[in-house]
């Protein structure tokens, strides 16, 4: 892998419109960033693929879009009040913080060989005050998962749907963590995405429905264009498991930065439900047909939006020679593309043509995200497209005005093909399925 391709990416991303920094004219705000026009586009992209995949082409999961500030029993419950800490240590030195957890010398301080303070215990959850008073009686939490919003409207979902175990609740949304040691771009940041999956079965048939999502959430990345020899299947050792946990394995990508976890999919057992019934004192038991009531078991893949964008980014990011010069392509899934096809007359002020191309992408525009653009020549025109990950370019030149035909490039191979002005949807409606 390129050593700087982190660097390249991150200025791709900023130079058309992908990801900025955020508060950028203020100097950046550290490990936040912002989706800009054609990152916006992306993301939906991943969250449809997502829901489409997760939610829409299943009978057995349900939807849901939960609050993100919650009552603060709730974090009692889940444990994060307690669990969600990180040990950290500072340099006596350089000041620099790190997480007792990620040093190799636990004496000393990786950066300039200091002196360390002792390890203090720190919670990641970002802390509000409700109304006008700031007090310890009116805190609240910006959650630190969306997990825990599905839990407490279980009840919810079993008294208002027809849902029968085994059955998920997902959503998406997003989630805030004071993380100490953030970074490499949108890796780690202070908010983020997240989709999530609860999936609730019987403890008999947990183990089985692990593993078949481990398997099922794999492929998902592998079917979005990420090269499998990427990606890794990585099992938790029992000492390593977060508080709520039976077992866990990550499905990691290896990242410029070194192979690193994109989702986890964990068995969280019945620990969530049985600590919300306790704490809240209602019942969460599941009564099915025939047979004894029971607290269901849990399976949770859960990923991050940000994550697996960049990773569907590294993995499409190519620079290739071309006559002399190097393009720049990402190579993106149709399905994630930003625009589908860019509509592009030859010549930018010869009316004709810009009539036939402005028709064209009035014609499109409402089923897909098209894109409409004369400026510069077409080789430029051609490149920015490619940056963009844009599948199709269609090109109207003279010829077009007597046989009604335009030229389509291919971004990747960027082979021509002519096709009718008239056949242009189906063409695309079959390339983009
Ligand atoms: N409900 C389980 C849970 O939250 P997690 O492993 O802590 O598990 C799930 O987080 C996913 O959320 C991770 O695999 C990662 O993709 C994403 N994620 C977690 N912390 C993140 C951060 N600080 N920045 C970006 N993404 C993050």
């Amino acid at each position: 892998m390129k050593q700087d391709l982190m660097k390249d990416i991150v200025a791709l991303c900023k130079r058309r419109g992908i990801i900025f920094p955020s508060s950028d004219i203020y100097g950046g705000f550290a490990n936040t960033w912002d989706y800009g026009p054609y990152g916006v586009l992306l993301k939906n992209n991943v969250k449809q693929a997502w829901w489409d995949s997760i939610v829409k082409s299943r009978a057995d999961v349900v939807g849901l879009d939960s609050a993100i500030l919650m009552n603060p029993k709730v974090w009692k419950a889940s444990g994060h009040l307690k669990e969600f800490r990180d040990p950290l240590v500072d340099c006596k030195k350089c000041r620099q913080r790190f997480k007792a957890d990620d040093l190799k010398n636990k004496n000393k301080c990786s950066n300039c060989g200091g002196e360390l303070t002792k390890a203090k215990s720190f919670n990641l959850m970002f802390k509000t005050n409700v109304g006008p008073v700031e007090s310890d009686k009116n805190i609240a939490y910006l959650r630190p998962e969306t997990a825990q919003g599905i839990f407490v409207n279980f009840k919810n979902v079993l008294d208002s749907t027809r849902v029968k175990i085994p059955f998920g609740i997902a959503q998406i949304g997003k989630a805030f963590r004071n993380e100490i040691t953030p970074g490499n771009f949108t890796f780690r940041t202070l908010e983020f995405e997240q989709f999530e999956l609860e999936y609730f079965v019987e403890s008999k048939d947990a183990s089985t429905v692990f593993k078949k999502w481990v398997e099922d959430r794999f492929k998902w990345y592998v079917d979005l264009g990420i090269n499998k020899n990427n990606l890794a299947k990585i099992p938790h050792p029992k000492s390593d498991l977060a508080h709520y946990a039976k077992a866990v394995t990550d499905i990691e990508y290896k990242f410029p930065f070194g192979q690193s976890e994109l989702e986890g999919v964990a068995n969280r057992g019945d620990y969530d439900l049985k600590q919300h019934q306790e704490l809240s004192g209602k019942n969460l038991e599941y009564a099915p047909v025939e047979g004894k009531k029971f607290l269901p078991h849990v399976i949770e893949p859960s990923g991050g939006v940000d994550r697996a964008i960049l990773a569907f980014l590294v993995d499409a990011y190519k620079e290739e020679k071309v006559g002399g010069e190097t393009r720049t392509v990402l190579s993106l899934h149709p399905k994630l593309a930003p625009i589908k096809a860019a509509i592009l007359p030859l010549v930018k002020k010869d009316a004709k043509l810009v009539k036939i191309a402005k028709d064209i992408y009035e014609n499109l525009k409402d089923d897909l995200f098209v894109e409409y653009d004369d400026g510069g020549t077409i080789g430029k025109r051609y490149r920015r497209q490619d940056e963009i990950g844009t599948p199709f370019c269609i090109t109207v030149d003279d010829s077009s005005i007597k046989d009604k035909k335009v030229t389509v490039r291919f971004r990747d191979s960027m082979k021509q093909k002519t096709v009718k002005i008239s056949d242009i949807k189906d063409f695309l409606d079959k390339k983009l399925k």
